[in-house]
């Protein structure tokens, strides 16, 4: 059994979608064992509640410095002995220690088609917004493991989605989400967990 460890700072429909594919046998053999935000009132955390997973917050403001907020998200990690950890919209900074401990065990979820509308100050709707001032007609979301860079980890999937003409950056977020996201996220878990279960 995969065990597997959210990360997020907001809504969760992404972390939702991973939920609701685990429910429904899309992912097999893995379990959502802790979903940690940085930010006490994420409904990503009342999500995890409603379905009776830890759901904890750690919170760079309740410690004096970044080394402490660290050390502390990565004690927590290694506590629930994690085999992936999930970046459902986590906008916080990985710490490199955590990086170089689960090397090819991080994945995060993009909302663009990387290498486009990625790296430092594109997330959330930042990245919708840059899309459409570029004005391209197609975008999409990618799934990818973390290294040391932002958003320049091994691409693991992608998926695209169309932009319609006059799309707000709220629409475009949304269909994003709806095709892509949701979809490939669930995905990405369903291939690791398989991939696990094959080598065990
Ligand atoms: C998602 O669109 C995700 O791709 C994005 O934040 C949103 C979180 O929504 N992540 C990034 O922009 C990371 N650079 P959610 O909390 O409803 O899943």
């Amino acid at each position: 059994m995969l065990r597997v460890g959210v990360l997020v700072s907001g809504g969760g429909t992404n972390l939702q979608a991973v939920l609701n594919a685990i429910d429904s046998g899309e992912i097999k053999n893995a379990e959502v064992k802790v979903v940690i935000s940085n930010n006490k009132s994420a409904y990503a955390l009342e999500r995890a509640r409603n379905h009776g997973i830890d759901a904890l917050c750690i919170s760079p403001k309740e410690f004096e410095n970044r080394t402490q907020f660290h050390n502390e998200l990565l004690l927590k990690i290694d506590e629930y002995r994690l085999d992936l950890i999930v970046l459902a919209g986590f906008l916080v900074t990985i710490p490199e220690a955590m990086i170089q401990k689960y090397r090819n065990r991080i994945i995060n979820i993009h909302p663009s088609l990387i290498p486009s509308f990625c790296g430092t100050g594109y997330f959330g709707l930042k990245v919708h917004e840059a899309a459409l001032a570029r004005g391209v007609k197609i975008t999409g979301a990618t799934v990818h493991y973390v290294d040391e860079g932002t958003d320049t980890g091994p691409i693991l999937l992608q998926k695209a989605v169309e932009v319609k003409e006059g799309d707000t950056p709220e629409e475009l977020q949304k269909r994003v989400m709806e095709e892509a996201e949701w979809v490939i996220l669930p995905q990405a878990i369903a291939l690791i967990a398989k991939e696990q279960e094959e080598k065990a």
